[in-house]
């Protein structure tokens, strides 16, 4: 191959010839799950039974959380306002940002960070708390508007645990739990994002990586809202009344 193409080590393409990391399509069709093939194609290798499982878990816990996060809004809006089902799609996407999606990559940055130093994780996790709070931080993936304990976190630990697995990231994630309460005097479960963050960490996930991850698991989520926006709803439909108050100048003259 000239020096002047494009590489790419994903997939190899021919005429009558798809694979994706060294392995035919048809072989993963068959013997792959979507979850296991997401794995592969991020990571480019196949899991082993307890990454599957966690990667299946991963991509089923965040498919929905109901008609009112900021992205759902966005894809029903932009259905709403006429248009296609890609748009809505796009739109709902766009909307995935910082402050929604965002605490699995910014924990799961602060975790592989921090656990690149060799203190114990208590350690690093009364460490990580010190530093947020002199900076006026919060820790991602911790806290949640709704849920006092998050269903999804122990879930996914359960299942790590249920094959041994999991690392310094989980250990530290749960230390980080204590700490957040004895030193705040709060309790912040660690939320889906915060979990996810953990676990992709064991797995060996650049945390760059973190935003891919719930926005795979969405998509199936936003597509269903933008259809059913479609499909049951009258166009240009007000969300509820104008959650708005005015206060902006009264009337003047130019
Ligand atoms: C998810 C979240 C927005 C829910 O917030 P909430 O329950 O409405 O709580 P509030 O934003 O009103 O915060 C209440 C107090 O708890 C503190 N707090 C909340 N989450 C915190 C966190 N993750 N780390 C440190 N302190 C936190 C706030 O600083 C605030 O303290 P103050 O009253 O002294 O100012 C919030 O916990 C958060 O910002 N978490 C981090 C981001 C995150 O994980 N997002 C993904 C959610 S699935």
């Amino acid at each position: 191959m000239s020096e002047d193409k494009w590489k790419t080590a994903i997939t190899d393409i021919g005429p009558g010839k798809i694979r994706v990391r060294g392995y035919d399509i048809t072989d993963i069709m068959e013997n792959l799950s979507y979850a296991e093939a997401v794995y592969l194609i991020l990571k480019g290798e196949k899991p082993g039974r307890a990454e599957a499982e966690l990667m299946n878990a991963i991509l089923v816990s965040s498919i929905d959380h109901g008609a009112s996060p900021p992205s759902v809004l966005g894809a029903r809006t932009v259905m709403s306002g006429g248009n296609s089902l890609n748009a809505a799609i796009a739109g709902g996407v766009l909307v995935i940002g910082d402050s929604h999606g965002g605490a699995i990559e910014q924990s799961a940055r602060i975790m592989q960070e921090w656990t690149a130093k060799d203190d114990e994780v208590s350690v690093l996790a009364d460490r990580i708390v010190d530093w947020l709070r002199e900076t006026k931080k919060r820790m991602p993936g911790f806290g949640h508007r709704l849920h006092k304990t998050d269903p999804r976190t122990g879930k996914l630990f359960q299942i790590a645990e249920r094959h041994g697995y999991g690392g310094r990231h989980i250990d530290l994630c749960r230390a980080l739990e204590t700490s957040l309460a004895e030193k705040t005097g709060r309790s912040l479960p660690i939320n889906v994002d915060g979990a996810i963050a953990a676990v992709i960490s064991d797995m060996g996930f650049d945390w760059r990586l973190g935003k891919g991850f719930f926005i795979i698991s969405r998509l199936p989520g936003l597509l269903a809202h933008a259809y059913e926006e479609m499909t049951r709803e009258k166009p240009m439909r007000r969300l509820g009344p104008p959650p708005y108050e005015y206060d902006g100048p009264d009337e003047r003259e130019v």
